[in-house]
């Protein structure tokens, strides 16, 4: 897929992957719809419109869905970023954390996806990505309510890939590895090549079952 001019929505543009990707995008002249939960950390990014919904309530994930649309005609290009971690063990667990892992890392993915995919599909154009963790959503000690949430987003990501995969619409779970940012401090890699990776998968065009890196 040529990403010049195309309608991009991508969550969690504000920091660590998401702004790099942000960035990329710019660069190539995708027409960029970035969220966040408040805007301002997006309006030196030059995109095409900023966005603010809190994605812990996944009816602002609808609400954002419809207000993409509403600016820009159609939105070509999903892609499901961010994210949260929360470390905790599983006798240890707080309802709340493990809501709002849910809520943000799944469950808002899955609605906007589901919003946006049938447009997509109809075209018989376009692309979803979900921002996976192989590394964990496998199950990982000390981190139920992020793993958990990762291994629901990779069945959404499968489920989603059978269902408009055939019809011209590219769906993969990309994994960006072990980056260094807030979620991930001791990470070994910086944003900005990881960015450039997943923008080459999105050029190619191609859906995949396992997670792209
Ligand atoms: N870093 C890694 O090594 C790694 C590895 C595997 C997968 N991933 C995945 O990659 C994605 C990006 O991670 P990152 O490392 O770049 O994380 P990050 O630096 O912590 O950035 C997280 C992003 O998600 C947004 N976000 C968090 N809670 C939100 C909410 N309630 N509503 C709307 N947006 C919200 C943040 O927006 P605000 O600035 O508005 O809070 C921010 O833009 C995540 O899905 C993560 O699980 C990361």
């Amino acid at each position: 897929m040529e990403l010049n001019g195309k309608v991009v929505l991508l969550t969690g543009a504000s920091r660590g992957i998401g702004r790099a990707v942000a960035e990329a995008l710019v660069a190539r002249g995708a027409r960029l719809a970035a969220a966040a939960t408040t805007t301002q950390p997006l309006e030196d990014l030059g995109a095409a419109s900023v966005h603010a919904a809190d994605l812990a309530d996944p009816a602002n994930a609808l609400a954002l869905a419809e207000e993409v649309e509403a600016a820009h005609g159609q939105v070509d290009v999903l892609i499901n970023n961010a994210g949260v971690r929360v470390d905790q063990l599983i006798t240890h667990a707080e309802l709340a954390d493990v809501d709002r892992s849910f809520q943000v890392n799944v469950l808002s993915p899955y609605v906007l996806a589901g919003r946006l995919a049938g447009p997509m599909a109809e075209r018989g154009e376009g692309a979803m990505v979900n921002l996976v963790a192989p590394m964990v959503s496998p199950g990982r000690r000390g981190m139920g309510p992020y793993a958990t949430s990762k291994a629901a987003l990779d069945s959404l990501t499968n489920t989603l890939r059978q269902e408009v995969g055939g019809k011209g619409v590219a769906v993969f779970g990309f994994d960006p590895g072990w980056v260094r940012t807030d979620l991930a401090p001791d990470g070994q890699e910086e944003p900005g090549p990881v960015a450039e990776r997943l923008l080459a998968h999105l050029e190619a065009g191609k859906g995949s079952r396992t997670p792209l890196s």
